[in-house]
C-alpha cells in the first residue's frame, strides 16, 4: 500500500551533470518497495505543484534507505536537486513492480538514459542464474552507476550514441548481439526487461517477439495525480482479441507486458 510520507534526506550526490542520486531515510519504503514501483515526489515551488513520478533505484534495507536517481529536466527536478538536507514529502511506493520469477534463470535488461535507473534494483533483487545489463547513454560524461550495474550483473556492455565509451551503437543492437551470441551456445534469454525511451522500448519488444522471448517494459508517460485519479497517464494497451483500450499508467503499470501495449 502507498503512503504518503514526509521522509528524511540522507544523502544527495550528483553523479554527472544533471544527474543526481538521492538517498532518503524511510523505514516504509525500504521494507516495501519492490523493483519497478516508484515515488511520487514533492518538488516544491509554485510552478511545480504536482508531484514529480521517479523510479526507486536501490533499496538498503539494513539501513532503512533507499535511492532515487533523476535526471533535470524541467522545473521540478531543478527544484528537487537543491534539497541537500531535511526532509522531502513522498507518495509511495506506487505503481505495478517488474516480475522477479525464479523460472526466469537467463535475464537482461535493456535501459536508455534515465530508463537505466530502475533496472539496477531489479538486477540486484534477482536471483537468476545470468544477468546480462544493457545500458545506452549519449555520450561517455552520461555513463552513471556502471559500478554498480558491474556488481549487480555477470553481464555488463554499454553503447553510446557517439562511441566514446563502449560501442558505438544502439543498445537495441547489443540486444540482438547477445541473442546471437546466445543461440551459438544453444541458449536463449528468458525474460527481457526494458525501461528508456518509447522508440527504444519498441525496438526492444519487436526483437523479443520475433525472438520469442517474454518482455516486460516499464512506460515513462507524464503524470498528474499518479494515483489513477486523473487521466493523464493514459497508455494504449490491447485489452482482448481485436481490442484495445487506456490504461494508465500509474496504476496498471508503469510495467506492462510488452504484447500487452499497442505502439503504433
Ligand atoms: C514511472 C516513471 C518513472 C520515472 N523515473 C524517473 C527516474 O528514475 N529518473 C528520472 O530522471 N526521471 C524519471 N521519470 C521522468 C520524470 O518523472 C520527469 O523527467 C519529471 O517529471 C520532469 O519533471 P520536471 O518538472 O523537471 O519537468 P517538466 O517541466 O514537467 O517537463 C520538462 C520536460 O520533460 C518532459 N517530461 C516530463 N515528464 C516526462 C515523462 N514522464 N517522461 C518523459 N518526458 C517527460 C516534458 O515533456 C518536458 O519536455 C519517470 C517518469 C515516470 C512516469
Ligand atoms: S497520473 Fe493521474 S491517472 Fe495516472
Amino acid at each position: 500500500m502507498s503512503k504518503v510520507l514526509k521522509e528524511q534526506i540522507d544523502n544527495m550526490e550528483m553523479l554527472c551533470q544533471d544527474v543526481f542520486k538521492m538517498t532518503i531515510k524511510s523505514e516504509y519504503v525500504a521494507a516495501n518497495a519492490l523493483p519497478g514501483q516508484f515515488v511520487n515526489v514533492k518538488c516544491g515551488g509554485i510552478d511545480a505543484l504536482l508531484r514529480r513520478p521517479i523510479s526507486i533505484c536501490d533499496v538498503d534495507k539494513a539501513k532503512n534507505t533507499f535511492d532515487i536517481v533523476f535526471q533535470i529536466k524541467g522545473n521540478g527536478t531543478e527544484k528537487l536537486c537543491h534539497k541537500c538536507a531535511g526532509d522531502v514529502d513522498i507518495m509511495a511506493p506506487l505503481g505495478n513492480p517488474f516480475l522477479i520469477d525464479d523460472k526466469y534463470k537467463n535475464i537482461c535488461v535493456v535501459g536508455g538514459g534515465i530508463g537505466t535507473f530502475p533496472l539496477l534494483y531489479l538486477l540486484k533483487s534477482s536471483k537468476a542464474e545470468n544477468k546480462t545489463a544493457l545500458l545506452g547513454f549519449r555520450t561517455k560524461a552520461a555513463v552513471v552507476l556502471e559500478n554498480q550495474f558491474r556488481a549487480a550483473a555477470q553481464n555488463v556492455e554499454i553503447a553510446t550514441d557517439d562511441g566514446t565509451y563502449g560501442s558505438k551503437a544502439f543498445v537495441t543492437d547489443l540486444l540482438e548481439q547477445r541473442i546471437l551470441e546466445l543461440s551459438k551456445l544453444g541458449q536463449k534469454l528468458d525474460l527481457i526487461y526494458t525501461c528508456g525511451p518509447t522508440p527504444m522500448m519498441r525496438k526492444v519488444a519487436a526483437i523479443a517477439e520475433k525472438n520469442n522471448i517474454a518482455c516486460q517494459v516499464s512506460m515513462e508517460q507524464r503524470m498528474g495525480c499518479g494515483i489513477g485519479a486523473c487521466l493523464v497517464c493514459a497508455c494504449k494497451t490491447k485489452q482482448g482479441e481485436d481490442e484495445w483500450g487506456f490504461s494508465h499508467v500509474c496504476k496498471d503499470g508503469p510495467v506492462f507486458w510488452s504484447t500487452d501495449v499497442c505502439w503504433e
